[in-house]
């Protein structure tokens, strides 16, 4: 493992994740969509963004805490939901919910888990639970109840998935879900053997190919195979009427996840949502979605007052959930960053991820000369 000491930002582990991973496995987490448009957008419309810092403004002692659902925590983050992210480290969701518990933030743990969630629920800490609504809605619920007796805090649905997504890259790679062996895909793993014994030949020599865990009983496909039928792939025809039935079955915060405009936010606010998360999925669904940075403050001048709103897509730096919380969010999720850091580390990459973020955003404030979260405004903000 290189010594993280000497990784000293997102930048540096993601270039580290690279060289650790096989590529056709690095390029399904790190690329976007087509033309990746909108993966250059989401770093763009941050960087457009500059501070009109205040000097002298009695910051010499700083609080990066907040209130998310009720309860505090000492870090505006919480780890996105991301699939599957076991096939970067051994047990990685488990090393990610870990790494979450130990910075006092929520780790989203995603329905096609590699690691079942009733095990997720054992890494302790605060866990929220992200659903796709399956084809079989029966499935669905069914899942819904598994999640609840297992204790997770609030549910995170993903709403913003209607249709297959265009990753062109996958397909040439060989790495298009589920995995084909190809002579391609299986030289790429050649070349990696600290992945191919580390992470894919521990998964076979303890508990076999690793496979789609939260799935119902003969629907629990491996990473190479197709699932026997449709029953638990996303629905195509999810719509609010889904959002409505999940509100009346989930009793804890319901949170809607991909949301890029404000009339669907006040829709999912008045359906009952508890929060919302700002997200073009980190630009690996639409190619031509706006950044979810640009959307945040007609959502959150729509929303704000209602509903907690969340934020994710492009976040590289501290400075960007400081401007992410100045345009109104409560609080973002990490996705890439997180997973960078996992594949370099596991549980301490990622922990590593958390706390470089949390040292950029303490800085930001000081330099902003914001003492804490709710000192951050518009007011502060410009755009080149
Ligand atoms: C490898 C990977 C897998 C993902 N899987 C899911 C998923 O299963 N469900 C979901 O709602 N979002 C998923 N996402 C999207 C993230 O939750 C989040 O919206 C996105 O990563 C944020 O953008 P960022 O990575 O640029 O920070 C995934 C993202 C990545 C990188």
């Amino acid at each position: 493992m290189p010594s993280l000491a000497r990784l000293y930002n997102i930048d540096d582990l993601r270039l580290a994740a690279k060289r650790r991973l096989p590529k056709g496995i690095f390029e399904y987490v790190d690329r976007g969509t087509e033309g990746e448009t909108s993966l250059r957008e989401n770093r763009a419309a941050f960087e457009r963004i500059r501070f009109l810092p205040r000097v002298l403004a009695e910051t010499a002692t700083r609080s990066l805490g907040t209130t998310l659902f009720g309860k505090t925590q000492l870090l505006p983050m919480a780890i996105a939901p991301m699939s599957p992210s076991g096939l970067l480290w051994h047990q990685g969701e488990l090393a990610l919910a870990r790494a979450a518990a130990s910075m006092g933030i929520p780790y989203t743990s995603p329905t096609e888990s590699m690691t079942v969630l009733e095990r997720v629920a054992g890494a302790g800490g605060r866990l929220w639970f992200q659903l796709y609504i399956w084809k079989d809605r029966r499935h669905a619920y069914e899942l819904l109840q598994r999640v609840e007796r297992a204790g997770y805090e609030a549910l995170v649905v993903t709403v913003d998935t209607a249709t297959i997504p265009n990753r062109e890259f996958n397909s040439r790679n060989g790495f298009a879900m589920p995995i084909r062996p190809s002579i391609r895909a299986g030289l790429d793993v050649l070349r990696h053997p600290r992945w191919l014994f580390g992470v894919l030949g521990r998964y076979v020599m303890e508990e076999g190919l690793p496979k789609a865990a939260n799935h119902p009983e003969g629907y629990r496909n491996a990473i190479f195979a197709e699932p026997p039928d449709d029953a638990t792939r996303i629905a195509p025809d999810t719509t609010w009427d889904d959002v409505r039935d999940l509100r009346r079955k989930w009793n804890g915060p319901l949170i809607v996840k991909g949301i890029l405009r404000a009339d669907d936010a006040k829709k999912a606010v008045q359906l009952g949502a508890d929060g919302i998360v700002v997200s073009n999925h980190g630009a690996r669904n639409f190619d031509s979605a706006i950044s979810s940075i640009d959307a945040l403050p007609a959502i959150a001048d729509a929303v704000g007052e209602k509903a907690t709103v969340l934020l994710d897509s492009g976040i590289r730096r501290g400075s960007d959930i400081a401007k992410a919380i100045a345009h109104g969010a409560k609080a973002v999720l990490i996705g890439r960053a997180a997973l960078y850091g996992l594949a370099v580390g596991g549980e301490a990459g990622a922990r590593h991820a958390l706390k470089l973020l949390a040292s950029e955003l303490d800085k930001t404030l000081g330099y902003a000369g914001c003492p804490n979260l709710s000192s951050l405004g518009r007011d502060l903000l410009v755009k080149k």
